[in-house]
Protein backbone atom coordinates (compact mmCIF):
# COMPACT_ATOMS: atom_id res chain seq x y z
CA UNK A 1 0.00 0.00 0.00
CA UNK A 2 3.32 2.38 0.79
CA UNK A 3 4.78 1.53 -2.12
CA UNK A 4 1.63 1.82 -4.31
CA UNK A 5 1.02 5.41 -2.41
CA UNK A 6 5.09 6.41 -2.79
CA UNK A 7 4.18 5.62 -6.90
CA UNK A 8 1.21 7.78 -7.21
CA UNK A 9 3.28 10.87 -5.44
CA UNK A 10 5.84 10.05 -7.84
CA UNK A 11 3.74 9.93 -10.53
CA UNK A 12 1.79 13.28 -10.01
CA UNK A 13 5.12 14.92 -8.84
CA UNK A 14 6.74 14.25 -12.71
CA UNK A 15 3.17 14.75 -14.24
CA UNK A 16 3.42 18.31 -12.61
CA UNK A 17 6.91 19.04 -13.52
CA UNK A 18 6.14 17.58 -17.35
CA UNK A 19 3.39 20.47 -17.47
CA UNK A 20 5.78 23.16 -16.24
CA UNK A 21 8.53 22.28 -18.20
CA UNK A 22 5.60 22.44 -21.74
CA UNK A 23 5.07 25.87 -20.07
CA UNK A 24 8.20 26.88 -19.99
CA UNK A 25 9.03 26.40 -23.44
CA UNK A 26 5.82 27.82 -24.83
CA UNK A 27 6.55 31.09 -22.56
CA UNK A 28 9.71 30.91 -24.42
CA UNK A 29 8.07 30.98 -27.56
CA UNK A 30 6.17 33.68 -27.11
CA UNK A 31 5.99 36.63 -29.73
CA UNK A 32 4.96 39.38 -27.10
CA UNK A 33 4.68 39.07 -23.27
CA UNK A 34 1.69 39.31 -21.37
CA UNK A 35 0.58 43.03 -20.35
CA UNK A 36 -3.04 43.07 -19.75
CA UNK A 37 -5.09 45.82 -21.80
CA UNK A 38 -6.32 48.33 -19.10
CA UNK A 39 -10.71 48.19 -19.24
CA UNK A 40 -11.74 51.26 -20.40
CA UNK A 41 -8.63 50.47 -23.42
CA UNK A 42 -10.87 47.10 -24.02
CA UNK A 43 -14.26 49.49 -23.71
CA UNK A 44 -12.75 52.24 -26.54
CA UNK A 45 -11.80 48.93 -28.59
CA UNK A 46 -15.25 47.18 -28.69
CA UNK A 47 -16.52 50.80 -28.86
CA UNK A 48 -14.75 51.73 -32.47
CA UNK A 49 -15.76 48.43 -33.58
CA UNK A 50 -19.59 48.24 -32.69
CA UNK A 51 -18.62 44.86 -31.61
CA UNK A 52 -22.25 43.50 -30.22
CA UNK A 53 -24.64 40.82 -30.73
CA UNK A 54 -23.86 38.63 -33.91
CA UNK A 55 -20.33 39.25 -34.01
CA UNK A 56 -17.48 37.12 -33.69
CA UNK A 57 -14.80 38.29 -32.05
CA UNK A 58 -11.30 36.19 -32.16
CA UNK A 59 -8.68 37.79 -29.65
CA UNK A 60 -5.30 36.59 -31.09
CA UNK A 61 -3.05 36.66 -27.98
CA UNK A 62 -5.96 37.17 -25.68
CA UNK A 63 -4.19 37.00 -22.12
CA UNK A 64 -6.57 36.77 -19.36
CA UNK A 65 -9.49 37.03 -21.88
CA UNK A 66 -10.63 39.93 -20.71
CA UNK A 67 -11.66 41.37 -24.79
CA UNK A 68 -13.20 38.58 -25.64
CA UNK A 69 -15.17 38.20 -22.15
CA UNK A 70 -16.12 42.19 -22.70
CA UNK A 71 -16.78 41.44 -26.06
CA UNK A 72 -19.37 38.10 -24.52
CA UNK A 73 -20.79 40.60 -22.24
CA UNK A 74 -21.84 42.96 -25.08
CA UNK A 75 -23.84 39.93 -26.94
CA UNK A 76 -21.10 38.56 -29.28
CA UNK A 77 -19.66 34.88 -29.08
CA UNK A 78 -15.84 34.54 -29.48
CA UNK A 79 -12.68 32.90 -28.81
CA UNK A 80 -9.05 33.75 -27.43
CA UNK A 81 -5.90 31.99 -28.59
CA UNK A 82 -2.87 32.26 -26.61
CA UNK A 83 0.38 30.28 -26.60
CA UNK A 84 0.60 30.38 -22.87
CA UNK A 85 -1.20 27.46 -21.31
CA UNK A 86 -1.52 29.36 -17.82
CA UNK A 87 -3.38 32.20 -19.53
CA UNK A 88 -5.24 29.90 -21.44
CA UNK A 89 -6.25 28.21 -17.53
CA UNK A 90 -6.89 32.12 -16.18
CA UNK A 91 -9.16 33.09 -18.88
CA UNK A 92 -11.34 30.08 -18.83
CA UNK A 93 -11.89 30.75 -14.37
CA UNK A 94 -12.38 34.64 -15.89
CA UNK A 95 -15.27 33.71 -17.73
CA UNK A 96 -16.38 31.85 -15.62
CA UNK A 97 -16.61 34.15 -13.22
CA UNK A 98 -18.35 36.62 -15.57
CA UNK A 99 -20.85 33.99 -16.30
CA UNK A 100 -19.57 34.13 -20.29
CA UNK A 101 -18.27 30.89 -20.60
CA UNK A 102 -21.03 28.95 -22.22
CA UNK A 103 -20.48 32.25 -25.23
CA UNK A 104 -16.52 32.07 -25.21
CA UNK A 105 -13.56 29.87 -25.42
CA UNK A 106 -10.19 30.13 -25.02
CA UNK A 107 -7.40 27.97 -27.28
CA UNK A 108 -4.12 27.26 -26.58
CA UNK A 109 -2.00 27.74 -29.92
CA UNK A 110 0.62 29.96 -31.93
CA UNK A 111 -1.81 32.96 -32.98
CA UNK A 112 -0.06 32.04 -36.89
CA UNK A 113 -1.61 28.50 -36.81
CA UNK A 114 -5.11 30.09 -35.85
CA UNK A 115 -7.61 29.63 -38.31
CA UNK A 116 -9.34 33.33 -38.14
CA UNK A 117 -11.58 33.32 -41.60
CA UNK A 118 -15.02 33.24 -39.27
CA UNK A 119 -14.19 35.76 -37.33
CA UNK A 120 -15.79 39.68 -38.09
CA UNK A 121 -13.96 41.05 -35.20
CA UNK A 122 -10.27 40.74 -34.74
CA UNK A 123 -8.81 41.93 -31.78
CA UNK A 124 -5.11 42.24 -30.98
CA UNK A 125 -2.79 43.68 -28.42
CA UNK A 126 0.79 42.14 -29.83
CA UNK A 127 3.56 44.11 -31.39
CA UNK A 128 4.40 46.39 -34.42
CA UNK A 129 6.88 43.79 -35.78
CA UNK A 130 4.03 40.77 -34.90
CA UNK A 131 1.30 43.18 -36.87
CA UNK A 132 3.05 43.51 -39.72
CA UNK A 133 3.98 39.54 -40.00
CA UNK A 134 0.04 39.00 -39.93
CA UNK A 135 -0.53 41.59 -42.04
CA UNK A 136 -0.96 39.87 -45.24
CA UNK A 137 -2.71 37.28 -43.48
CA UNK A 138 -5.62 39.44 -42.03
CA UNK A 139 -5.52 40.75 -46.11
CA UNK A 140 -6.39 37.41 -47.47
CA UNK A 141 -7.86 35.22 -45.62
CA UNK A 142 -10.54 37.47 -43.44
CA UNK A 143 -13.60 38.74 -45.55
CA UNK A 144 -13.84 42.40 -47.08
CA UNK A 145 -15.93 44.58 -44.12
CA UNK A 146 -14.33 42.09 -40.91
CA UNK A 147 -13.15 44.78 -38.45
CA UNK A 148 -10.08 44.75 -37.08
CA UNK A 149 -8.42 46.92 -33.83
CA UNK A 150 -5.13 47.02 -32.11
CA UNK A 151 -4.18 48.31 -29.31
CA UNK A 152 -0.77 50.25 -29.47
CA UNK A 153 0.17 49.14 -32.39
CA UNK A 154 0.42 49.91 -36.23
CA UNK A 155 0.32 47.75 -39.63
CA UNK A 156 3.13 50.10 -41.33
CA UNK A 157 1.92 51.37 -44.60
CA UNK A 158 -1.33 50.10 -44.27
CA UNK A 159 -3.24 53.33 -42.56
CA UNK A 160 -5.72 53.10 -39.81
CA UNK A 161 -9.25 54.01 -40.66
CA UNK A 162 -9.37 54.90 -37.44
CA UNK A 163 -6.94 56.41 -34.69
CA UNK A 164 -8.02 57.07 -31.55
CA UNK A 165 -5.97 57.63 -28.23
CA UNK A 166 -7.51 56.75 -24.85
CA UNK A 167 -5.63 57.39 -21.12
CA UNK A 168 -2.81 57.91 -23.56
CA UNK A 169 -3.34 54.44 -25.23
CA UNK A 170 -3.24 54.32 -29.13
CA UNK A 171 -5.91 52.57 -31.30
CA UNK A 172 -5.87 51.67 -34.60
CA UNK A 173 -8.88 50.52 -36.20
CA UNK A 174 -9.51 48.84 -39.46
CA UNK A 175 -11.82 47.61 -42.42
CA UNK A 176 -10.90 44.93 -44.47
CA UNK A 177 -11.36 46.24 -48.17
CA UNK A 178 -12.92 44.44 -51.01
CA UNK A 179 -10.42 44.06 -53.69
CA UNK A 180 -11.43 46.21 -56.45
CA UNK A 181 -7.94 46.43 -58.33
CA UNK A 182 -8.65 46.32 -63.01
CA UNK A 183 -11.02 46.93 -65.45
CA UNK A 184 -14.51 47.02 -64.04
CA UNK A 185 -17.41 47.72 -67.11
CA UNK A 186 -21.18 47.84 -67.06
CA UNK A 187 -24.15 49.67 -68.70
CA UNK A 188 -26.58 51.83 -67.08
CA UNK A 189 -29.10 53.90 -68.92
CA UNK A 190 -28.58 52.82 -72.34
CA UNK A 191 -24.33 53.88 -72.08
CA UNK A 192 -21.18 51.87 -71.39
CA UNK A 193 -19.10 52.58 -68.80
CA UNK A 194 -15.26 51.49 -68.64
CA UNK A 195 -13.26 52.06 -64.99
CA UNK A 196 -10.19 51.56 -64.35
CA UNK A 197 -9.46 50.88 -60.56
CA UNK A 198 -6.11 51.01 -58.70
CA UNK A 199 -5.90 50.48 -55.10
CA UNK A 200 -3.51 50.67 -51.96
CA UNK A 201 -5.46 48.75 -49.06
CA UNK A 202 -8.61 50.39 -48.46
CA UNK A 203 -7.60 53.81 -51.08
CA UNK A 204 -9.06 53.66 -54.41
CA UNK A 205 -8.48 56.05 -57.41
CA UNK A 206 -10.80 55.79 -60.34
CA UNK A 207 -10.97 56.43 -63.73
CA UNK A 208 -14.29 56.11 -65.40
CA UNK A 209 -14.93 56.72 -68.95
CA UNK A 210 -18.76 56.82 -70.49
CA UNK A 211 -18.24 55.68 -74.37
CA UNK A 212 -15.14 57.93 -75.47
CA UNK A 213 -16.47 60.93 -72.57
CA UNK A 214 -13.97 60.60 -69.62
CA UNK A 215 -15.90 61.52 -66.28
CA UNK A 216 -14.68 63.51 -63.31
CA UNK A 217 -14.87 61.00 -60.40
CA UNK A 218 -15.24 62.61 -56.50
CA UNK A 219 -15.47 61.21 -53.50
CA UNK A 220 -14.09 57.80 -54.36
CA UNK A 221 -14.59 55.68 -50.74
CA UNK A 222 -14.03 52.30 -50.32
CA UNK A 223 -15.15 50.75 -47.04
CA UNK A 224 -14.83 47.11 -46.84
CA UNK A 225 -17.46 45.32 -49.24
CA UNK A 226 -18.93 48.68 -50.20
CA UNK A 227 -17.92 51.39 -53.10
CA UNK A 228 -19.21 54.67 -53.92
CA UNK A 229 -18.08 57.63 -56.08
CA UNK A 230 -19.76 60.14 -57.71
CA UNK A 231 -18.84 61.23 -61.76
CA UNK A 232 -19.23 64.28 -64.26
CA UNK A 233 -19.81 64.42 -68.10
CA UNK A 234 -17.68 67.93 -67.66
CA UNK A 235 -19.46 68.05 -71.67
CA UNK A 236 -23.07 67.83 -71.16
CA UNK A 237 -23.04 68.07 -66.87
CA UNK A 238 -24.73 64.96 -66.64
CA UNK A 239 -24.06 63.79 -63.02
CA UNK A 240 -24.20 60.15 -61.36
CA UNK A 241 -24.04 58.72 -58.40
CA UNK A 242 -22.82 55.11 -57.79
CA UNK A 243 -22.67 53.21 -54.87
CA UNK A 244 -22.49 49.29 -54.94
CA UNK A 245 -21.64 46.33 -52.78
CA UNK A 246 -18.09 44.54 -54.24
CA UNK A 247 -18.70 40.76 -54.38
CA UNK A 248 -15.86 38.79 -56.19
CA UNK A 249 -16.02 39.86 -59.69
CA UNK A 250 -19.02 41.75 -59.03
CA UNK A 251 -20.36 45.09 -58.08
CA UNK A 252 -23.88 45.52 -57.90
CA UNK A 253 -25.78 48.77 -56.64
CA UNK A 254 -27.56 51.85 -57.19
CA UNK A 255 -26.81 55.06 -59.80
CA UNK A 256 -28.89 58.59 -59.29
CA UNK A 257 -28.08 60.34 -62.37
CA UNK A 258 -29.36 63.80 -62.98
CA UNK A 259 -29.30 65.48 -66.44
CA UNK A 260 -30.87 69.18 -66.65
CA UNK A 261 -34.60 68.79 -64.82
CA UNK A 262 -33.94 64.74 -65.17
CA UNK A 263 -33.80 62.67 -61.85
CA UNK A 264 -33.34 58.94 -61.86
CA UNK A 265 -32.71 55.84 -60.11
CA UNK A 266 -31.12 52.91 -62.02
CA UNK A 267 -29.71 49.54 -60.82
CA UNK A 268 -25.88 49.35 -62.11
CA UNK A 269 -24.25 45.65 -62.43
CA UNK A 270 -20.10 46.11 -63.44
CA UNK A 271 -17.99 42.53 -63.90
CA UNK A 272 -14.00 42.88 -63.42
CA UNK A 273 -11.21 41.99 -65.96
CA UNK A 274 -8.18 41.65 -63.11
CA UNK A 275 -5.02 42.56 -64.56
C1 LIG B 1 0.28 41.93 -24.68
S1 LIG B 1 -0.58 40.48 -24.21
C2 LIG B 1 -2.26 40.90 -24.64
C3 LIG B 1 -3.29 40.12 -23.86
C4 LIG B 1 -4.74 40.51 -24.20
N1 LIG B 1 -5.02 40.42 -25.61
C5 LIG B 1 -5.04 41.90 -23.75
O1 LIG B 1 -5.08 42.80 -24.63
O2 LIG B 1 -5.22 42.11 -22.54
C6 LIG B 1 -0.07 39.37 -25.53
C7 LIG B 1 -0.50 37.92 -25.32
O3 LIG B 1 -0.10 37.20 -26.48
C8 LIG B 1 0.33 35.91 -26.10
N2 LIG B 1 1.20 35.44 -27.18
C9 LIG B 1 2.46 35.83 -27.48
N3 LIG B 1 2.92 35.21 -28.57
C10 LIG B 1 1.90 34.42 -29.02
C11 LIG B 1 1.76 33.53 -30.11
N4 LIG B 1 2.73 33.35 -31.01
N5 LIG B 1 0.59 32.89 -30.24
C12 LIG B 1 -0.42 33.07 -29.35
N6 LIG B 1 -0.33 33.88 -28.29
C13 LIG B 1 0.82 34.55 -28.12
C14 LIG B 1 1.02 36.13 -24.76
O4 LIG B 1 1.02 34.94 -23.99
C15 LIG B 1 0.13 37.22 -24.14
O5 LIG B 1 -0.88 36.66 -23.32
Amino acid sequence: MKTLKKCTGLLIVIIAAGVMAISQVNAQNLDVPYVPTPHDVVAAMLDVTDTGPGDYVIDLGSGDGRIVIAAAERGAYGHGMDLNPVRVREAEENARSAGVDDRVIFLEGDLFDADISKANVITMYLLTSVNLRLKPVLLETLRPGTRVVSHSFSMGDWEADEHLVVDSRHIYYWIIPADVKGRWEWRTGGESFTMDANQEYQKITLNLNSGNNSLRVGEPLLKGDRISFSALNTRNGKRYLFSGTVEGNTITGTAQVRSGNSRHVENWSATVRRR
